[in-house]
């Protein structure tokens, strides 16, 4: 029997940084001892507030459906906390809860682009972009970063070009995976000024918003006329430390959010119905968990970029947002004699058990990139864990 798959699947991408998690997994069950900076999972568990409240939640009979679009509590209260930390001026008709912070880049997609339109998205970039503007038959149009003074910053250049090419959407992730970007505010205003000038709609993926060591954080939303063409990606996954749970959802204009609960009406009827009673008392439970998370991320930071700038032919730099790192590994692969990342990738994980993903892992390469970069992630592995391999990943490189 021949199995009838749909054409439109061969278009459709996935994450492969999971076939890495997939081989890490293989060789610790062979007994190898593995280090886990692969996956963007977290090992800090979700704050007390959150977990007391769901569960009172369950009991309290809150399980089952629940509205389409979410709790109105939960939209409210959201509303409120968003818009105050962006300064924008949003009510619960702005926000339409999701299970996690991903289903919004799909049903966004979905609802403001037809087959055959152009999207400026992120490579490297958080690889469901690509995935989901193929897979909806539009045109995807990369643009990158490049090493800057202190980080890596847009590559505005390729950004103006392709809206030269005539695009109408654009997806832009302040804070940045993998590279951990942070756009400075000039370099936002810029962006923020070819959306208005080009009659851009955006997706702001602020999946990373909270998760900071320094400085205030900042969304294009916030610049003056932006909101009424941005939707924002927010999720709980990251800021406590809820990545399992999935909740998230989409916030912007009430034509874009009404159309997109729709979808939810289609897909899955409804988010988690008690999960969202314990998001709202996180919410409304000041920064305490947050505050943890944020400590317990730093203290990671701090150590791992030390060392691997330690390592000879290692550069890289402190990204004041997000839990990843994106060294510079090229002068690394160099003393190896090793030309392709990939094969860098692999000799690392079978000689040390140190697991990275790599540039590869998010979007294919752009037309003259020449430097070769990999991704740590520290959301999942403990200090005395990174301590270990790092000492192994610097034995084995130096
Ligand atoms: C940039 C970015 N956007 C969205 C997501 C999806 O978040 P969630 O796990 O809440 O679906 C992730 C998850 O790693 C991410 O890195």
């Amino acid at each position: 029997m021949i199995i009838p798959i749909a054409d439109r699947m061969s278009r459709i991408g996935t994450e492969t940084a999971f076939a890495v998690s997939l081989e890490a997994s293989q060789l610790a069950r062979q007994g190898k001892k593995i280090y886990p900076f692969h996956l963007g999972d977290m090992n800090i568990l979700t704050p007390s507030v959150v977990m007391d409240a769901a569960i009172e939640a369950m009991k309290q009979g809150k399980t089952g459906y629940a509205p389409t679009a979410g709790i109105p509590e939960l939209r409210e209260a959201l509303a409120k906390n968003v818009g105050t930390a962006r300064r924008l001026n949003l009510t619960a008709d702005n926000v339409s809860i999701q299970p996690g912070g991903k289903p919004t880049i799909g049903k966004f997609i979905l609802v403001v682009m037809n087959p055959g339109d152009k999207v400026l998205y992120p490579s490297p970039g958080y690889p469901i972009y690509e995935s989901q503007i193929e897979f909806q038959g539009g045109v995807g149009l990369p643009y990158g970063y490049k090493e800057g003074r202190d980080g890596f910053i847009l590559d505005l250049e390729t950004i103006r070009r392709s809206i030269r090419a005539g695009v109408k959407i654009l997806i832009y992730n302040n804070y940045q995976n993998p590279t951990g970007a942070s756009s400075p505010p000039e370099e936002m205003e810029e962006l923020a000024r070819l959306v208005l000038k080009n009659n851009l709609f955006v997706l702001s993926d602020e999946a990373y918003f909270e998760i900071r060591y320094s400085g205030e954080p900042m969304s294009i939303a916030t610049f003056p006329g932006l909101a009424e063409r941005t939707v924002i990606l927010y999720t709980f996954s990251k800021k406590f430390a809820m990545t399992g749970w999935r909740l998230g959802a989409a916030i912007g204009p009430v034509k874009v959010i009404e159309n997109i609960s729709k979808i939810n009406v289609n897909d899955e009827s409804c988010s988690n119905h008690f999960i969202q009673y314990g998001a709202l008392a996180g919410l409304q439970g000041g920064s305490e968990g947050p505050a943890f998370i944020i400590d317990t991320l730093k203290a990671r930071r701090d150590v791992l970029v030390e060392k691997l700038n330690a390592i000879p032919g290692i550069r890289c730099f402190t990204p004041e947002a997000t839990f990843y790192l994106f060294p510079n590994v090229t002068g690394a692969m160099q003393r190896r004699g090793i030309n392709n990342v990939e094969e860098f990738r692999k000799v690392c994980l079978h000689e040390t058990g140190v697991s990275f993903c790599t540039r590869r892992h998010f979007g294919r390469p752009l037309p003259g990139e020449t430097e070769q970069y990999v991704r740590f992630a520290y959301s999942g592995i403990d200090l005395a864990q990174i301590n270990e391999g790092m000492a192994k990943l610097a034995e084995f490189l130096t």
